[in-house]
C-alpha cells in the first residue's frame, strides 16, 4: 500500500500482480494520505481558523471539466482540496477549498447554523455518554437492567421536528438494546420505549425520553457462527480460476477492462465515485455516484416516528466502508483500492482495501441457433465489478457498478445486515411492523437512494427524451387494435425534467446527443428505465418529508452546476430541506442539448419479514443504463469464439441423472 491509495492486499495470489500497481497522478485521483494532512496542516495555519478547528471532510476539489479535458496523462494539474470545517462552540460550518501544493486557503464561506454530518467519533463517542446518565440509568433500572455494560445504544440522526428545546442543536435521538453477553446479536433484544437526545457537540445528554416499558425479549438469536452448531453440509468448492490473472488494468485510479475506461474515486460521504466512464473511447458519463439516501419509518409511535435516516448525507457512507476480506467479501482476483479520509481531529484514517475491483462471468450475451443448418453463435459475457460495502449502524450496504461487454453500465444496491428491531408485546406487533421473532417487531420502512448521473453521451450537448408506449386506439388505422407505438417527448426545462415513473405506459427515460447521429440517422443515446422505483408515503409537508423531497420523483434533471452535488442538500442534518434538489430545479434552466446531470431516484420498499431476522439476505435494487442508439449494432458482435476449457462434465454420480 502506499499513499497514492493502491494496495494489492498482501495476501492476494501471485495472479494479482498481473495488475499493473504503477500509481498514475490523475487529476481525479482521491487525495492522498499525504495531501490530507497536507490541507489540515494550512487549515491549522491559516489564522482565521486555528489548531481548534475541526475537520468534517476533506476531499478532493475535482477540476473544472474544461481543466481535465485539457489534460493529458504526464501532465501536472494543480491538485486542490474541498474542506468542511467546525468548531465545537460555533453554530456553522465552514466550506473551504485549499490549494494543495502552496497551502493557500483559495476560497471560504461560512454556513450559519450548518449541522456537519455526524462524524464517526462522535458516533462512537454517544453511546457512553448515553449509558452513564442518571436518567438514563434510572430509565433501565426500571425495565430490571442494571448492568449498563449491557445495554447498546445506537445514534440516529434526530431530523428537524421543532421539538421545544432542541433548536439550533446538533442531536442526535437514540435507540437502545441489550448484549445478553459477549457478541450476543444485541438486536434480538431491544429495549422499547427508551430514547435519549443527544446534544453531540457539548458531548452531553439533553433529554431522555421514557415512553414507557415493554418486556424486553431475552431469547438469544444469533448469526455468528461461534453460537451455531449445526451447519448444513457445505458444498464442494467453487473456485474463480484466471490462470493468466485478471484481464483489467489498474493504474493509480484509472481502471481499464475490455473496451471500457473510467476512474476510481472514493470520498467520506458519497463512497466510490466514477470519473470520465468511456467505451471505446467514447464518452458517456463525465462523472457517477451515489450522492444520497434515506430511510423512512413507518411507525407514528413515540420515537419511533423520528426514525428518518440520511445514511448519506448526515453520516457518510464512505467513511463507513468496510475493509474487505478476498476469499469472503470479495471472490476471484481481486484489485483493492484503499480509501484515505479524516478524522475529525484532521489526522489521517486509511480503510484497507475499501474498494474491490473484479471481473467475472455474467452468463450468456448472446446465442443464435440456426435451426435450419444447426450452427450456433454463442458468446458469454463478462463484467467488470467496482464495489464496496458500507455498514451504517445495524445495517449493511453492499454498492456494485458493473460494467458489462454490451456497454451497459448497471448499478446494484444490496441491502444486508441486520434489521432496526423495536419491542412490542409478544404476538401483538404494531400494524407498522412484522414481528420477527417472539416480541421483536421489524418496522416497514424504505430505503430511496439517489444517483447523481453526470452524463456525458458523446461529448456534453445532451438532453433527456421521456418515451412513453401508447396503445393506439381502435380504428379505421388499427382495425385490429393491435397498434401501439412510442411517443417522445424532449425535456425542455428544470421544472419539465421532474419526471415519476409511469408503468403502465413502459416510460423511459433517453438521454441522446443531438450532435451526433447514429447509423440510422438518429441522435445517439443511452436509456434509463425506472425499473426499481418507490412510492414515498410519508407526507410530503412533514417534518421528514420536507426534508426528502428527492423521493418526491424518480428522474430529475439538472444544468449542469458543480456546487449542485447533493440532493437533500449539502448540509442537510436538520436541515429544513432547503439547499436541494427542489432548489436547483426552482432556477428552471433549459436542459435541452447541453450539459446536464440526471438524478435518478430509485430504492427498497421494505416490509420486514421473519427471514430477513437474525440477518437479512441481500435485498437487492439499483439501475441500468443501456446503450440505445449509441451503437449501429450490437457491440459485443465482434467478441471472439470461446470455449471455457476449465469447464467439464460432472462426474457420474453427482446429480440425479449423471452424464452421458
Ligand atoms: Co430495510
Amino acid at each position: 500500500m502506499n499513499d497514492l491509495g493502491l494496495s494489492l492486499t498482501p495476501s492476494a495470489p501471485a495472479c494479482c500482480a498481473d495488475v499493473p500497481a504503477r500509481a498514475a497522478a490523475h487529476p481525479l485521483a482521491p487525495l492522498t494520505a499525504a495531501e490530507i494532512r497536507a490541507v489540515a496542516a494550512a487549515v491549522r495555519a491559516a489564522p482565521q481558523f486555528g489548531a481548534g478547528m475541526l475537520f468534517e471532510t476533506i476531499e478532493l476539489l475535482e477540476p473544472p471539466k474544461s481543466a481535465l479535458r485539457a489534460w493529458r496523462p504526464g501532465m501536472a494539474l494543480p491538485r486542490a482540496a474541498r474542506a468542511n470545517l467546525f468548531r465545537p462552540d460555533e453554530a456553522g460550518v465552514w466550506r473551504v477549498s485549499v490549494a494543495i501544493e502552496t497551502g493557500a486557503i483559495l476560497s471560504q464561506e461560512f454556513v450559519p447554523g450548518a449541522r456537519p454530518m455526524i462524524q464517526l467519533e462522535q458516533f462512537l463517542a454517544i453511546e457512553g455518554i448515553v449509558r452513564s446518565h442518571p436518567d438514563f440509568i434510572a430509565a433501565c433500572a426500571r425495565r430490571g437492567i442494571t448492568d449498563m455494560e449491557l445495554v447498546c445504544v445506537d445514534p440516529w440522526s434526530a431530523g428537524n421536528f421543532d421539538v421545544p428545546g432542541e433548536e439550533g442543536l446538533h442531536l442526535s435521538h437514540t435507540f437502545c438494546w441489550l448484549r445478553t453477553r459477549a457478541n450476543d446479536n444485541l438486536y434480538a433484544h431491544p429495549i422499547g420505549g427508551l430514547n435519549a437526545v443527544v446534544d453531540i457537540k457539548a458531548g452531553r445528554v439533553l433529554r431522555i425520553d421514557d415512553h414507557g416499558a415493554l418486556p424486553i425479549p431475552m431469547a438469544e438469536i444469533n448469526y455468528e457462527s461461534q453460537f451455531r452448531s449445526d451447519f448444513r453440509a457445505p458444498l464442494k468448492p467453487l473456485d474463480v480460476v484466471q490462470p493468466e490473472g485478471p484481464s483489467f488494468t489498474l493504474e493509480g485510479s484509472v481502471l481499464a477492462w475490455d473496451k471500457w475506461s473510467l476512474v476510481v474515486g472514493f470520498n467520506a460521504r458519497e463512497a466510490i465515485t466514477l470519473h470520465d466512464i468511456r467505451y471505446d473511447g467514447r464518452p458517456i458519463a463525465h462523472r457517477m455516484s451515489l450522492v444520497e439516501m434515506v430511510v423512512p419509518y413507518g411507525s407514528p409511535e413515540p420515537g419511533h416516528a423520528r426514525k428518518n435516516v440520511f445514511d448519506i448525507g448526515e453520516y457518510g457512507l464512505g467513511k463507513l466502508a468496510n475493509s474487505l476480506k478476498l476469499g469472503c467479501d470479495c471472490l476471484g482476483h481481486i484489485a483493492y483500492l484503499d480509501a484515505h479520509l479524516n478524522t475529525m481531529s484532521g489526522e489521517v484514517f486509511t480503510i484497507e482495501n475499501a474498494i474491490c475491483i473484479h471481473e467475472e462471468d455474467a452468463g450468456v450475451l448472446w446465442k443464435h441457433w440456426d435451426f435450419r443448418t444447426d450452427r450456433a453463435e454463442i458468446r458469454r459475457g463478462r463484467r467488470l465489478v467496482v464495489s464496496c460495502i458500507c455498514t451504517v449502524g445495524n445495517y449493511e450496504y453492499a454498492c456494485y457498478w458493473y460494467f458489462r461487454q454490451d456497454g451497459a453500465i448497471e448499478f446494484e444496491m444490496k441491502a444486508t445486515g441486520v434489521i432496526n428491531t423495536a419491542a412490542c408485546l409478544p404476538g401483538k406487533p404494531s400494524r407498522y411492523g412484522t414481528e420477527v421473532a417472539p416480541g421483536v417487531e421489524g418496522h416497514v420502512h424504505q430505503h430511496a437512494f439517489c444517483a447523481r448521473i453526470d452524463v456525458a453521451i458523446d461529448g456534453d450537448a445532451n438532453s433527456v427524451i421521456e418515451c412513453d408506449t401508447v396503445a393506439d386506439p381502435p380504428g379505421p388505422d388499427n382495425p385490429w387494435g393491435n397498434a401501439f407505438h412510442v411517443e417522445e417527448r424532449v425535456l425542455r426545462t428544470e421544472r419539465e425534467g421532474a419526471r415519476r415513473a409511469e408503468p403502465a405506459a413502459q416510460r423511459y427515460w433517453k438521454v441522446v446527443n443531438p450532435g451526433v447521429l447514429n447509423g440510422v440517422g438518429r441522435p445517439v443515446g443511452f436509456k434509463l428505465e425506472p425499473a426499481r422505483v418507490i412510492t414515498p408515503f410519508v407526507a410530503p409537508d412533514s417534518p421528514s418529508g420536507k426534508r426528502s423531497r428527492f423521493m418526491a420523483n424518480h428522474l430529475w434533471v439538472s444544468a449542469y452546476d458543480p456546487e449542485e452535488r447533493y440532493p437533500a442538500g449539502e448540509f442537510m442534518n436538520h436541515s429544513d430541506g432547503r439547499g436541494g434538489i427542489d432548489d436547483f430545479i426552482a432556477q428552471d434552466r433549459p436542459i435541452e442539448n447541453t450539459d446536464i446531470v440526471l438524478w435518478h431516484v430509485f430504492g427498497l420498499h421494505h416490509l420486514p419479514r421473519t427471514e430477513d431476522f437474525p440477518v437479512q439476505p441481500c435485498i437487492s435494487t439499483g439501475f441500468m443504463l443501456m446503450p440505445n442508439g449509441f451503437f449501429d449494432q450490437n457491440p459485443a458482435i465482434d467478441l471472439p469464439p470461446e470455449t471455457n476449457r476449465a469447464s467439464r462434465h460432472a462426474s457420474a454420480g453427482c446429480c440425479a441423472h449423471g452424464t452421458s
